[in-house]
């Protein structure tokens, strides 16, 4: 592989400010995790108006300072941490968008948005243009858990050619016995994915597993496109370019 190791492009990482890590050591204990399963490149996405925030800007600025020169220390190359957040969408996103209340995705025009699981194709179709016609590239957070593209192909098919980045949970890939986690393998080996990422939240919780997800996948994936989800993808993320 020729890029340097695993981008994760989905974590609550930063201690104390959602339902993710809880303390420095905890986080601490997830990147040393993380840096274990080949990531050297993690971005902070802390809840965004899910209700499951604990934070204001300051503080949250504060830790992923504090959290990012720890990070460089892990393991012998260090990972690094970018800061983003996961959005859940709500009428006034743009607005607190535009005021820069929102952490975009490393100061790119790329934004991690995450809707009620039940919510209509429809509404999620108009609500995603919105933002796509203001500028953002929006990236839908573990699109398997939404009910209205559950097995819809044709449905993710049209989200893809919105420009909509479209991002799997490493874990969900990973159950041996189960519809969802067949339903992803499938959604990757026939190309409608961009990005694989954990989600990770507590050491003990939803731990970072982006190398066992990457494990499964490779015995009916050809490598090259499975480094498309974890370094092509993300690096045409980090040059703010489009997918
Ligand atoms: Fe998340």
């Amino acid at each position: 592989m020729e890029y340097e190791g695993y981008v994760d492009i989905h974590s609550h990482i930063i201690p104390g400010v959602d339902d993710g890590s809880q303390s420095f050591e905890e986080s601490l204990d997830m990147l040393n995790m993380a840096y274990k399963q080949g990531v050297r490149t993690m971005y902070a996405t802390p809840h965004f108006g899910s209700g499951k925030e604990k934070y204001d800007k300051a503080l949250l600025l504060e830790r992923f300072e504090k959290l990012k020169e720890m990070a460089e220390g892990v393991g012998d190359d260090g990972i690094e941490l970018l800061l983003g957040n996961e959005i859940y969408y709500r009428h006034s996103t743009l607005e607190l968008l535009e005021k820069g209340e929102i952490f975009t995705m490393g100061g790119t025009r790329y934004i991690l948005v995450e809707f009620a699981y039940g919510i209509s194709y429809n509404e999620m179709y108009r609500s995603l243009q919105r933002l796509v016609n203001a500028g953002y590239v929006p990236i839908l957070a573990h699109i398997e858990r939404y009910y209205c593209l559950y097995r819809r192909f044709s449905e993710i098919a049209s989200l893809r050619e919105m420009g909509i980045g479209l991002q799997i949970n490493a874990d969900s890939v990973i159950a041996k016995i189960s519809s969802e986690a067949s339903f992803c393998r499938k959604l990757i080996r026939n190309g409608y994915i961009h990005f694989l990422a954990s989600d990770c939240h507590r050491a003990g919780w939803r731990p970072p597993v982006m190398k066992d997800g990457y494990d499964v996948l490779e015995k009916k994936t050809p490598p090259e496109y499975l480094e498309r989800l974890i370094c092509v993808n993300p690096d045409i993320l980090r040059k703010n370019q489009f997918l």
